[in-house]
């Protein structure tokens, strides 16, 4: 046996999860090694809608400008498009990813920072760059074997694929990024509600120049209802956009009960070309995969010294975008916690609640992109072509769909209301940005949690309510605007207040004194460092001028107080020691 390796944390896994976590560890300092099996990154574009959430940690984390550069602006990724194929008739649109004027308002307000599409081959490169550049050794074609655990870390068995070798890495604490196959969580036996490869899907990527039938509505996604669409796969037909607008993927669905089909790139190319609908469009497969959909979420995510996160946990198809997204989350949750615990700051509790908070999203997540790849059926149901026997069928059905009949009448309205359901997939900012955390790293203030004014799925709606995301707003001076967000970095603990609440500043130095963590004071008021600008904080705060809002460092509410108490030492000393599980 070759040499023991020590870290603090060790990666098993570069995927949006594992290089985030490494990103993320890295940024506060914390010393990690982060293995992947494969030689390098993800060699399929895979996930690529990145929502405003995983935008913001992007900015928090100094990077947002090398994701942009690589992306697809917002403003190209919404015309969506539902059609018989995309050189034939339309059935529909929708504007998504609040692209619809009267939704991007919703957008704008709620993030200094707009979602974009950025493929999993593009992002993955950078989240691994910036981790390694900022301390993360990364050991790519090392695949983990097994571990075990005892009082004071955990001894993990990795093999270099390289020389055959193995050796162990002793590490203080282990995060298992590996994907929906995850091996680290069968090993410590997570438990699991829900099915694996519930529906097939074909995953063909291809090289087609087809700006001339895009470039006007342009999209990240075009779907198509044609004979075949409503079977397996992630709802209908899908032609999505990787680089605009000459390379493309396409998800088409198999029935899984038939077996594994046999793809040809011959196969492949007739997919292609039907679903763009120019039979000798000129083509090059670039790839074919098979794929299974899943409906499957851990409900505990740790055990001892080892933690899951994203795929590894949340298993479900594409529909909302949210697999990325969430693994991306999933980590910022658990960095800063194992940063803390490790630094002597935070009881271990604190890491109880990585679980207590994530599971919870996990579930969501998963139950709320399966139910948008059932909701396809409806627009199947409206058109009457659920039932079709043919494809002869299929077609004058929806043909029918034009007659001048009480029928044909009843068909557009039913066609209308199917398509205003697909908002729950295309136009979820409410999933996206209003997740809600309830654990002991969350002190709540007795107030109840405030009823949502509008539909929660739909529309995010701000709130400093203990446990929720912090409100953005725009900040700063005659020089500089901060979002809200800029002014509550990752590496620490954030006090908001106004002018006559000028008392929390001493407050906090002295907490963050006596309790060895950072926590910083921003005043916003005319004449002090930020002032509020566009007097949307001072609506937002939820809280009296005096008041305080007490930010964690994934900008999470964790407490707050509605005045300025009369020893608001003790109070917050009370909440942060609750907070960080400290005896
Ligand atoms: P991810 O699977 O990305 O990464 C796992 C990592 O673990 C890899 O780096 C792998 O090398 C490593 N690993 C695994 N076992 C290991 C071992 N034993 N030792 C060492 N390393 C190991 N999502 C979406 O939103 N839109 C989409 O269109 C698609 N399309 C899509 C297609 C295909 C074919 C797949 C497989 C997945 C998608 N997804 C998707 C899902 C999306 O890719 C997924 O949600 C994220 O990649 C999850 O990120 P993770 O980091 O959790 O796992």
């Amino acid at each position: 046996d070759s040499a023991v390796v020590e870290t603090d944390v060790l990666i098993v896994g570069s995927g949006p999860a594992g290089s985030s976590a490494a990103l993320f560890l890295s940024s506060l300092g914390v010393p990690n090694i982060m293995i992947t099996k494969y030689r390098w990154t993800a060699n399929t574009p895979r996930a690529h809608i990145t929502n405003q959430r995983t935008m913001e940690i992007f900015r928090d984390l100094g990077i947002e400008e090398q994701v942009l550069a690589d992306a697809t602006p917002h403003h190209m990724i919404g015309d969506t498009v539902f059609c018989t194929s995309i050189a034939g008739e339309e059935i529909g649109r929708i504007l998504t990813w609040g692209n619809h004027p009267a939704r991007h308002a919703d957008y704008e307000l709620a993030s200094p920072s707009l979602n974009c599409d950025i493929p999993q081959t593009y992002l993955e490169p950078i989240l691994v760059r910036n981790a390694t550049m900022r301390g993360t050794q990364t050991q790519f074609s090392t695949e983990y074997l097994s571990h075990t655990q005892d009082a004071d870390g955990v001894n993990v068995r990795v093999l270099n694929r390289l020389t055959g070798t193995e050796y162990t890495i002793r590490t203080k604490y282990l995060i298992g990024a590996d994907g929906a196959r995850s091996k680290v969580a069968a090993d410590i036996a997570l438990p699991y509600e829900g099915q694996m490869d519930i529906a097939g899907s074909m995953n063909i990527t291809f090289k087609a120049d087809i700006a001339a039938l895009v470039g006007h509505r342009p999209s990240v996604l075009y779907w198509v209802v044609q004979p075949g669409s409503n079977i397996g796969g992630i709802g209908a037909g899908l032609v999505r956009m990787v680089r605009p607008w000459n390379e493309w993927l396409i998800v088409w669905g198999f029935d899984i009960n038939e077996g594994t089909p046999e793809v040809s790139e011959e196969d492949a190319r007739q997919v292609v070309r039907n679903l763009i609908g120019v039979p000798d469009l000129d083509v090059e497969i670039t790839g074919i995969s098979l794929w299974g959909n899943n409906e499957q979420y851990a409900t505990h995510l740790q055990k001892g010294r080892v933690f899951c996160a994203g795929d590894a946990v949340h298993k479900h198809p594409p529909s909302n975008g949210l697999g990325s997204n969430t693994s991306i989350q999933d980590s910022y949750n658990l960095a800063w916690k194992l940063a803390a615990v490790l630094n002597g700051q935070a009881g271990v509790e604190l890491l109880e609640t990585y679980s207590a908070e994530r599971a919870p999203v996990a579930r969501q997540i998963v139950t709320r992109a399966n139910q948008s790849g059932r909701e396809f059926v409806k627009l199947f149901e409206a058109l009457g072509i659920d039932k079709a026997e043919s494809p002869e069928e299929m077609h004058a059905l929806i043909e029918s769909r034009k007659d001048n009949t009480p029928e044909g009448a009843a068909k557009r309205a039913a066609v209308q209301e199917a398509m205003e359901i697909k908002n729950y997939e295309f136009n979820a900012h409410g999933v996206e940005l209003g997740q809600h955390y309830a654990s002991t790293a969350v002190v709540g203030d007795g107030t109840a949690r405030p009823e949502p004014e509008r539909d929660p799925e739909l529309y995010y709606q701000p709130s400093t309510y203990p446990g929720v995301r912090l409100p953005h707003a725009w900040v700063g001076d005659n020089a500089t605007k901060y979002s809200t967000h800029d002014l509550a970095p990752y590496g620490r603990f954030t006090l908001f207040t106004g002018i006559t609440g000028a008392e929390w500043t001493t407050a906090a130095q002295k907490v963050s004194d006596q309790l060895g963590v950072t926590v910083e004071t921003v005043v916003i008021g005319p004449g002090q460092g930020v002032t509020d600008l566009y007097f949307d904080w001072a609506k937002l705060r939820e809280v009296a001028e005096d008041g305080a809002v007490l930010v964690r460092p994934d900008k999470h509410i964790g407490w707050r107080s509605d005045r300025l108490p009369e020893d608001p030492e003790t109070a917050l000393k009370t909440a942060l020691t609750s907070i960080l599980n400290r005896e």
